[in-house]
């Protein structure tokens, strides 16, 4: 079997790497995810690298070089709730394959690669983000480990039930030596390349992001009894809130989501008197985000009001807009030229591991096309020729870093 037919056939293995049966769902810290990491580790050692799992629940594979400096090369391993098969995977299992062809050729280059499978990226689990590639930065913020989970479980237990230490997240932190930057390939998850019809692209910039957290508190009644105009409804309110948010983004390249609401108490007869949800917003200059999110939650304070309702906001996260540097993609894309492909630049509206990476050193990203560019849905789809290409612009990437 070739390399790139083994890159999409292992993506496709570890989707039975589950929480949910019928769905691709792999939290941080979660028995799936320890089952991603039987058969990555296994990619690994064939790879003919060293492989361990820090604290925090990354697995990271060493391939030795010649010479003292180190290139980290991945992406995460944790999934969206019924995801697809390649956002994340793909990266971590693309830059296995780089190293394979290394290892198979007995090339050792002057510089050392670390693969680096993240744990945490979509923060499914504990509405984090980056859990993994913060702790490899010295960026993970020890206030997280209070947070819990669905189920109650501290983000502390987790990780010691999955036989980290997380009071030594410390360690996790790069501390071996000069680094030439984190390159990450990754699916586009979105219109471009298939619009271009070019198999690779590569990234100039991450669009900023926050997140937050907003509960409505109204009273729960009976659903018989009460009469329309008597009614708090908290699931009322917070529709009309779903509403303005979609009317107030979609300008200026600004995109703003609410994609969990929970409704309390939950029952067909009763009033829902109490609903928490998400708020995620978008856009490649933050100073336009930062005024996007204000006006936004002043519509929620307004609607509030106007329906006689508690408001409760909490900041869940912000990243700021993270540029590539100009090194890593100037060698990105002669790496593309060099394989007799035209250049297209790209920004990211999805938010990577390389915005947490950006903390530590510098970072460039590789962009494989998607099919119709749909991603956080089971329909992902890479075709196995693109696969090809990504190996090989990451090899000639590797050559040409290494000359
Ligand atoms: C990660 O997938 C994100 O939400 O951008
Ligand atoms: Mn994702
Ligand atoms: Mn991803």
């Amino acid at each position: 079997m070739t390399l790139p037919r083994i890159v999409i056939e292992r993506c496709q293995y570890l989707a039975r790497c589950t929480k949910e049966p019928d769905a691709i769902t792999r939290p941080f810290a979660s028995e799936a995810m320890r089952c991603a990491h039987d058969s990555v580790g296994e990619w690994m050692r064939e790879a003919g690298m060293d492989v361990r799992r820090d604290n925090i629940g990354n697995l990271r594979g060493r391939f030795e070089g010649a010479g003292e400096t180190t290139l980290m090369l991945g992406s995460h391993l944790d999934s969206v709730r019924d995801a697809g098969k390649y956002d994340g995977p793909l990266g971590v299992i693309v830059a296995i394959a780089a190293v394979q062809r290394l290892h198979d050729a007995g090339k050792r280059l002057p510089f050392a690669i670390d693969v680096l499978a993240f744990a945490d990226e979509e923060g499914l689990r504990f509405g984090s983000t980056y859990l993994g590639s913060r702790a490899v930065a010295g960026t993970f913020d020890p206030a997280d480990l209070d947070r819990t989970d669905g189920d109650g479980i501290t983000m502390r237990d987790a990780i010691r039930a999955f036989g980290g230490d997380p009071e030594r997240i410390v360690d996790d932190r790069w501390q071996g030596g000069e680094l030439l930057g984190y390159c990450e390939v990754h699916i586009e998850q979105g219109p471009v390349l298939e619009a271009r019809n070019l198999p690779v692209g590569v990234v100039s910039a991450i669009a900023g992001q926050e997140r937050h957290q907003l509960t409505f508190t109204g009273v729960a009644a009976h659903a018989g009894t009460t009469p329309i105009d008597k009614r708090r409804d908290a699931l009322v309110a917070a529709s009309v809130f779903v509403q303005a948010v979609e009317d107030y983004a979609g300008r200026e390249g600004l995109v703003a989501t609410v994609g969990q609401l929970s409704v309390k108490p939950g029952a067909a007869n009763v009033i829902p008197g109490e609903v928490t949800l998400s708020l995620d917003v978008r856009h490649a200059d933050d100073a336009l985000r930062l005024i996007a999110t204000r006006r936004l939650l002043d519509i929620a304070a307004e609607i509030a009001k106007h329906r006689r309702m508690g408001l409760k906001t909490n900041q869940m996260s912000e990243e700021a807009t993270v540029l590539c540097s100009q090194r890593l993609v100037s060698r990105l894309s002669q790496a593309v030229r060099d394989i007799g492909l035209p250049v297209v630049e790209l920004a990211s509206g999805a938010g990577h591991d390389a915005v947490a990476m950006s903390a530590l050193t510098e970072v460039g990203m590789l962009f494989v096309r998607c099919k119709g560019g749909v991603s956080h849905n089971p329909a992902e789809s890479v075709k196995t020729e693109d696969v090809a290409v990504a190996i090989d612009v990451l090899s000639r990437f590797l050559d040409l870093l290494a000359n």
